[in-house]
C-alpha cells in the first residue's frame, strides 16, 4: 500500500541551521546583549528564529533587528543554554534557522495605534513602529521594567517618531508605576484602534484585560517552550486551541486569545509539565 506521508515534504520541512559567524556583540543591560549576524533574514517583527549550539540545544529567540542585510538577537542570559551562548564571541558561530512564526500585522484602518513592551519584547515593536510612524499611523509606545538599569533599547525608542511613556516600577526612571497605567490613560482619553503587546505573559494578561474592557482589539504575541519550531513536535500547543504557538503564533489576535483558556495562567515546560504563573 502507498503511503500518505511524502517523505521529501518532511524532508525539506525540517528546515536545516545555517551556520552563522556572529559579527557584532553589544551589552544591552546587566543580563542581555545583543547579537548580531550579517545574513538576509526577511523576517517580519515579531517572527523567531531557533539558535542551535551544537551538540548543547536549540532555542527560540525574537528578531530584534533586521536591516536587510543583516540581524540581531536580544538574549537574556537566564540558564544553562544562554549561559553556553554568553561563551561565545565575536568570530565564532552559531547555527541558525527561520524565520519562523506568525508576525504582527499591520490593520488598514488602525490609525492611532499603542504598543506596550517589557524587556527584550520591546525589540520587535520598536521595528514595527518605525514602519507604521513612516506610514502616518500614530503611536503611542509604552515601555517597561522593574528599575532603570533593566530597561532594554531607551535610546532606540528615543529616536522613534512616537509619543513614548516609559515606566519603571521603583521610579528610578519615567513615571513610577506599571505599563498598565498609562495605557489605562490612554484608553480613557482616545479612540485606540489597535494595541500591539509583547512581554511577560502576566504583563501581557492585564494588558488584555483593559482592552476587553475598552473593546479594543489586541495583537499579542505568546511565547511557549518551543522544540521543533516547525509545528511537528507539539510542545508549544496551548490549551483551549491545541493550536502550535510557532506557527499560528506567536502572535495572537484577542479573538484566539479568548479562547486560549492557559493564557495568563500556566505554560508547560519541556517535559510538558503544567508551570503556573507566579
Ligand atoms: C517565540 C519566542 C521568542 C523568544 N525570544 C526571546 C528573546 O528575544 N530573547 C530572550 O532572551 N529570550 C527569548 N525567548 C526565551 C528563550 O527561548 C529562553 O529564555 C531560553 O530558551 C532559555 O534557555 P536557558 O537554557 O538559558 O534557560 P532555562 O533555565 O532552560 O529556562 C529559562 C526560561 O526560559 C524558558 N525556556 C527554556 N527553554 C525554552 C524553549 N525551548 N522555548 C521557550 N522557552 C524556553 C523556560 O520555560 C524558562 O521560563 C523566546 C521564547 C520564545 C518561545
Ligand atoms: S515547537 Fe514543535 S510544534 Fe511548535
Amino acid at each position: 500500500m502507498k503511503s500518505s506521508i511524502n517523505m521529501n515534504d518532511w524532508i525539506n520541512k525540517l528546515d536545516k541551521s545555517v551556520m552563522l559567524k556572529i559579527v557584532d556583540r553589544v551589552k544591552e543591560t546587566s543580563n542581555v546583549d545583543t547579537f548580531y549576524f550579517d545574513y538576509r533574514l526577511n523576517s517580519r517583527p515579531g517572527q523567531f528564529v531557533m539558535l542551535w549550539l551544537p551538540e548543547i540545544n536549540e532555542k527560540p529567540f525574537s528578531i530584534a533587528y533586521d536591516t536587510g542585510e543583516g540581524f540581531g538577537l536580544s538574549i537574556a542570559k537566564v540558564g544553562a543554554f544562554t549561559e553556553e551562548l554568553f561563551q561565545k564571541k565575536k568570530g565564532e558561530r552559531v547555527g541558525i534557522r527561520g524565520p519562523y512564526g506568525r508576525p504582527f500585522w499591520k490593520e488598514k484602518d488602525a490609525k492611532n495605534v499603542v504598543m506596550v513592551g517589557g524587556g527584550y519584547g520591546v525589540a520587535p515593536l520598536a521595528t514595527l513602529a518605525e514602519e507604521l510612524a513612516k506610514e502616518g499611523v500614530k503611536v503611542h509606545f509604552i515601555s517597561g521594567a522593574r528599575s532603570q538599569d533593566l530597561l532594554l533599547f531607551n535610546e532606540r525608542l528615543k529616536k522613534l517618531k512616537v509619543e513614548l511613556y516609559t515606566t519603571t516600577n521603583d521610579g528610578s526612571y519615567g513615571t513610577k508605576g506599571v505599563v498598565t497605567d498609562p495605557l489605562r490613560e490612554i484608553l480613557r482619553q482616545e479612540k485606540i484602534d489597535l494595541v500591539y503587546c509583547c512581554g511577560k505573559e502576566q504583563m501581557e494578561k492585564a494588558v488584555f484585560d483593559l482592552c476587553e474592557e475598552a473593546k479594543v482589539n489586541a495583537q499579542v504575541s505568546v511565547e511557549r517552550y518551543m522544540k521543533c519550531g516547525i509545528g511537528v513536535c507539539g510542545a508549544c500547543s496551548v490549551d483551549g486551541t491545541g493550536a502550535p504557538t510557532c506557527q499560528k503564533g506567536p502572535v495572537i489576535e484577542s479573538a484566539t486569545l479568548r479562547k486560549i483558556t492557559e493564557f495568563g495562567k500556566y505554560h508547560r515546560g519541556g517535559s510538558g509539565k503544567k508551570e503556573y504563573f507566579k
